[in-house]
């Protein structure tokens, strides 16, 4: 089969929006542009597609924006890319638009999407963002570095007052199914103790245990980074202080971990995914997906990417727990 010309591509970025996602989507416009092609920007994710919501990207619209956080095209999460219906439509929309390659910007979820795409003749090209980190074929995911600074931060906050009032603290971090920025920030913030899905055999009572057993060492607080899949923050915070006796307060850290400016290392690599992205359509590669591991930038073939496992760093969390001392 003879290639059809690359002379348009399209950009979107869909699933929860990440920090960095404008520096791809403004890497993808200029390495586009200045290779000669036409640069298109649907809004809202696969939601603007089946709404047609797409317009043309210049280098220009994409000036002053690769320090802002959010995303400048908007997103969205769209039940109907589950439906075979929605998928036909789409797939008809990107023809009709002359889209020859579509980059798409988002998770797990969002790469089922282009996946779908990709078996009805759609050249599709996934970059991974979000803050979650739970991309298995990949070690960096657009926005995670962002996120998980803007968490230790306030954590660090947290701390502050924890520790004047001498109490317990719960701190509640986003990661959806994932305990990574759960992780980070209990090694980073030097929590005593991390609750994440990856290992669930957390005890309550063993915790409380540890609770007054520290403080009987001397700790003026106790910091509990808790994954927001493991939830219940709240009860938790009441239900130790009735136990322990010690104050304990809950904090859930929410969407301030989604906003915000990026961190360099976000602007960096993001650019250079959204860069790679273009550089792989124009040599003609169809449907992979950019990942950065063991130090470099790659493709992989979507359906790979998506069946990829990536094995949680247990040795990290062990040294957390080795830390708390
Ligand atoms: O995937 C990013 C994320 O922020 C998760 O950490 C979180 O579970 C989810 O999105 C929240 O989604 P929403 O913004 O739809 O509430």
């Amino acid at each position: 089969m003879v290639a059809k010309k690359l002379r348009t591509v399209a950009v979107l970025t869909s699933g929860g929006d990440a920090p960095g996602m404008n520096a791809a989507i403004r890497a993808v416009v200029r390495t586009a542009l200045g290779n000669g092609l036409n640069v298109r920007g649907i809004r809202r994710g696969y939601e603007g597609l089946l709404a047609e919501d797409i317009i043309d990207l210049s280098a220009r619209d994409v000036s002053d924006t690769i320090q802002r956080g959010g995303t400048i095209l908007y997103t969205a999460r769209c039940p109907e890319m589950f439906q075979k219906e929605g998928v036909q439509e789409a797939a008809a929309i990107i023809k009709k638009y002359e889209i020859d390659g579509l980059v798409v910007i988002g998770g797990d979820g969002s790469y089922r999407g282009a996946l779908a795409l990709s078996k009805l003749g759609v050249n599709v090209i996934g970059i991974p963002g979000t803050i979650d980190l739970d991309i298995p074929c990949t070690e960096y995911t657009i926005g995670f570095d962002t996120a998980v600074n803007t968490a230790m931060e306030a954590i660090d906050k947290i701390r502050d007052t924890s520790t004047s009032h001498e109490r317990c603290s719960i701190i509640e971090v986003m990661g959806r199914g994932a305990g990574y920025l759960a992780l980070w920030c209990g090694i980073g913030n030097g929590a005593e103790k991390i609750l994440m899905p990856e290992e669930q055999d957390f005890n309550e009572a063993a915790i409380i245990d540890d609770i007054a057993e520290c403080r009987k060492r001397g700790k003026k607080n106790y910091i509990i980074i808790n994954a927001e899949s493991i939830g219940d923050s709240t009860n938790m915070a009441k239900r130790i202080e009735k136990a322990t006796g010690i104050s304990t307060r809950a904090t859930i850290l929410g969407h301030m971990q989604r906003g915000g400016s990026p961190t360099c290392r976000d602007r960096v690599y993001a650019s250079t995914m959204g860069a790679f992205a273009v550089k792989v359509l124009l040599e003609g590669r169809r449907n992979r997906i950019i990942c950065y591991n063991k130090g470099e930038f790659m493709d992989m073939d979507i359906d790979e990417a998506l069946n990829a496992t990536k094995p949680f760093p247990d040795f990290q969390y062990k040294i957390a727990q080795d830390l708390a001392l």
